[in-house]
C-alpha cells in the first residue's frame, strides 16, 4: 500500500529511484512521482497510473537530482490523478513529502493550516503534512518534521527533504514499514528491501516511532522522543534474482511454479523423520509455553485467513487443541474471550498487515501467548511475536499470493504436530507417518504442476463467464474459498467459495448451464458426500470442473465428457491435501486471467501489503 523510495550519495538519485519504485509496484500502481534537488533547485515530476507513465514522462523530459524521494500510490485519500500523486509540497515549494499511510487528523489540520493562509491543491491526506512542517520550519528540518509528528494522528511511513538542506532526507515510521539501505557514502530508504537489493545487502529496519536524518555519510536513528538509538544492520542473504521473474512471464506464474522449493525449504531442518519428531527450537522460549496451550486462536486476512481455516483443521485432527479463526479486521470488534493458556497465531505473508497486527497486539494486551507465521524476517509482526515460525517462500512479488499460501499450511502443519507431539495427543508413530507423507508433497506438487498447459480449455470457457461457484468440505473447504479469491482478484470473474453441503440451502438456486461450478473431490472422508453433490449440480444442468486425486474412477462416470472438465493431482494423506488441490486453482484463475487480458501481478485496485485498516 504505497511505495516509497528514498537517495542521498553522489549517484543521480532519477534512476535510482525509479528503479527502486519498480521493484515497489506491487504496493501500489495508482500513480507514481519522483522529486529530485539539484543546485538548489527542487524538481517534481508526476505520473496518473503504472511506473511506466512515469518512465516515459521521464524519458521525454529527462530530470537529474543529487538526492531525492519517490513514491507509488495505492489511492486512500483522493482519486488516483496527478495533482493528488506524491510527493506532495508546501506552498513555497521547498518542502516535499512521501507517505504511506493515513494521517488520520488531516481534516481540522487542514482546516487551522488553511486558516492560516496554506494553499492546498490537493485531495490527499498527506498535503497536510508538507503544510504543518513548513508553518513549523525554523530552518531546521529535523526539529520540524520532529514536531509535526507530535501532532499527527494515524499511521505512517514518511519521507521528506527541504531544498535548502543539501543531502538530508527525514524519515518517520508509525506502523507502514521502512528500512534504511546502507552503503558506502550513499544512503537509501526504501518500503521494503528488494527495492534496493542492486544497492546494497546491509539494512536497518525502523521500528514504530523512530525517526532517521540520513545523508550520504551518516544514519542517525532516534526514537520518538530524539533519544539516539543504536540498533544493528541486518544482512540480506537471499538473492535478488528470486525477485525477478526468472523468464516467466508474470511473477505469480513463476511463484506457483517455486511451491515445490517453497515447501521443501518451509520443511528443511525442521522434520525428523527418523525419530518421528518437529522441531521448531527457533520458537524459542515460546516452544516450551506450547505444551500449556488449551485453545489456539489463528488471525489473518485474505489468503491468509484461508490458510488459518485450514491451519483450525490440522490442529483439531492432528493436535486435538481447539481452535477457531478470525479476520483479523473482526478480531478487535467483537469481544474475544482470551482464556488462560490460549495462543494466538498470526499468519501473515508480509508481517505488515495493519488489521493482522491490530488483532495480534490486542490478543497479546488480553494474555495470549503471540506466535506468528510469517514470510518477511524483520517485519513489525515477527519484532512483536514471542516466537515466529518462518515460511521460507523467499520474496512474492505477485498480489495474489501463491506459494506463500502452501508455504503458510506447512507452518501449520508443523505446529499442530508439534503441539500433538507436546501435548501427548499425537503418538510417534502416528506423527513419523503424517511427516513421510508430508515430506513427499513437494514432489507431488512437482508433479501436480506439470498440468500447466492443459489448463487452456478450461481457461477459454471461464474467461466469458460472469459467475463461478467452488465447492469443497472439510479441509478443502478453504481451498474452495482460496480457489475463489484467486480468480476474482486476477480475473475480476465474480466467483464464490462454499461448504459443498450448504448448496443445497441457497447457492443451488444459482445452478444452470451456464455457471461453472468447480468441485474438489480428494478421495477421503468426504469423497462419497462431495460426490452426491456434484450429482446435484449435474441433475440440474450444471457444467462441473472436477480437481480429483490421480487413478480416481468415480468422479467421471457422474460427469459428461464433452461438457465438465476434470483436473487430477498425486494423491496425499487427506490432511495434506489441499497443497496439492489448490495448485490446478492457482493455474486456472492464472490462465484464465491471461486469456481475459487481464494485468495478472498487479490487479486493479489491490496491494500486496494492506498496512492500513
Ligand atoms: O501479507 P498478508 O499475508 O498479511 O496479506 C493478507 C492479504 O492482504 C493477502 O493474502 C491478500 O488477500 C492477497 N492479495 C491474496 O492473494
Amino acid at each position: 500500500m504505497c511505495g516509497i523510495v528514498g537517495y542521498v550519495g553522489s549517484r543521480d538519485a532519477v534512476p535510482v529511484i525509479v528503479e527502486g519504485l519498480r521493484q515497489l509496484e506491487y504496493r501500489g500502481y495508482d500513480s507514481a512521482g519522483v522529486a529530485v534537488v539539484r543546485d538548489g533547485t527542487l524538481q517534481r515530476r508526476r505520473s496518473v497510473g503504472k511506473l511506466c507513465n512515469l518512465e516515459d514522462s521521464l524519458r521525454a523530459e529527462p530530470l537529474a537530482g543529487a538526492f531525492g524521494i519517490g513514491h507509488t500510490r495505492w489511492a486512500t485519500h483522493g482519486r488516483p490523478s496527478e495533482e493528488n500523486a506524491h510527493p506532495h509540497q508546501d506552498c513555497k515549494g521547498k518542502i516535499v513529502v512521501v507517505h504511506n499511510g493515513i494521517i488520520e487528523n488531516y481534516l481540522p489540520l487542514k482546516t487551522r493550516l488553511a486558516a492560516q493562509g496554506h494553499k492546498f491543491v490537493t485531495q490527499t491526506d498527506t498535503e497536510v503534512v508538507a503544510h504543518l512542517v513548513e508553518s513549523l520550519y525554523k530552518g531546521d528540518l529535523e526539529d520540524a518534521v520532529r514536531r509535526a509528528l507530535g501532532e499527527l494522528e494515524g499511521i505512517y511511513a514518511l519521507v521528506l527533504l527541504h531544498k535548502d538542506e543539501p543531502q538530508k532526507l527525514i524519515a518517520a515510521r508509525k506502523g507502514p514499514p521502512l528500512v534504511v539501505g546502507l552503503g558506502e557514502k550513499e544512503h537509501f530508504l526504501a518500503s521494503d528491501i528488494p527495492a534496493l537489493l542492486s544497492y546494497t545487502r546491509d539494512f536497518l529496519f525502523l521500528d514504530d516511532g523512530d525517526v532517521v536524518v540520513v545523508t550520504p555519510d551518516s544514519v542517525k536513528l532516534t526514537d520518538s522522543s530524539g533519544r539516539v538509538v543504536k540498533r544493528d544492520p541486518q544482512r540480506i542473504t537471499w538473492d535478488p534474482i528470486q525477485a525477478e521473474k526468472g523468464g516467466y512471464r508474470h511473477f505469480m506464474l513463476k511463484e506457483i511454479h517455486e511451491q515445490p522449493r517453497a515447501v521443501r525449504d518451509t520443511l528443511l531442518g525442521r522434520i525428523g523423520i527418523e525419530d518421528g519428531e518437529v522441531h521448531l527450537e527457533e520458537l524459542g522460549a515460546a516452544e516450551e509455553e506450547l505444551k500449556r496451550a488449551k485453545r489456539v486462536m489463528l488471525v489473518a486476512c485474505g489468503t491468509s485467513w484461508h490458510a488459518a481455516l485450514v491451519g483450525k483443521y490440522l490442529l483439531e485432527q492432528v493436535a486435538q487443541v481447539p481452535a477457531e479463526v478470525d479476520y483479523g479486521s473482526e478480531f478487535r470488534y467483537r469481544n474475544p474471550l482470551v482464556g488462560p493458556a490460549s495462543l494466538c497465531v498470526a499468519i501473515t505473508q508480509s508481517g505488515e498487515t495493519a488489521d493482522t497486527l491490530a488483532a495480534f497486539r490486542e490478543a497479546k494486551r488480553l494474555g495470549a501467548l503471540p506466535i506468528a507465521i510469517c514470510n518477511v524476517q524483520g517485519s513489525m509482526i515477527t519484532r512483536e511475536a514471542a516466537g515466529t515460525l518462518l515460511t521460507h517462500a523467499g520474496p512474492e512479488i505477485g498480489v495474489a499470493s501463491t506459494k506463500a499460501f502452501t508455504a503458510q499450511i506447512v507452518a501449520l502443519a508443523l505446529l499442530a504436530l508439534r503441539l500433538g507431539r507436546l501435548r501427548g495427543t499425537l503418538t510417534n508413530e502416528r506423527c513419523r507417518e503424517l511427516l513421510e507423507s508430508l515430506a513427499r508433497v513437494p514432489h507431488l506438487m512437482e508433479n501436480a504442476l506439470a498440468m500447466s498447459g492443459r489448463m487452456d480449455d478450461a481457461a477459454k470457457w471461464l474467461s466469458r463467464s460472469p459467475n463461478m461457484l467452488y465447492l469443497g468440505r472439510g479441509v478443502n473447504y478453504p481451498i474452495a474459498l482460496e480457489g475463489a479469491l484467486k480468480m476474482k482478484e486476477i480475473s475480476y470473474i465474480h466467483a464464490e467459495g462454499y461448504p459443498a453441503g450448504e448448496m443445497k440451502h441457497g447457492p443451488i438456486a444459482l445452478i444452470d448451464e451456464s455457471l461453472p461450478v468447480v468441485a474438489l473431490c480428494p478421495r477421503g472422508r468426504v469423497y462419497d458426500k462431495m460426490l452426491s453433490n456434484i450429482q446435484e449440480v449435474k441433475a440440474r444442468g450444471g457444467r462441473v470442473i472436477a480437481i480429483t486425486f490421480q487413478g480416481d474412477t468415480e468422479v467421471g462416470k457422474v460427469l459428461e465428457a464433452d461438457r465438465d472438465l476434470i483436473f487430477d493431482v498425486p494423491a496425499v494423506a487427506e490432511v495434506w491435501s489441499p497443497l496439492l488441490m489448490v495448485l490446478p486453482l492457482q493455474l486456472m484463475a492464472y490462465h484464465t486471467a491471461v486469456r481475459a487480458g487481464r494485468d495478472v501481478d498487479q490487479p486493479r485496485n489491490l496491494a500486496k501489503s494492506v498496512t492500513v485498516e
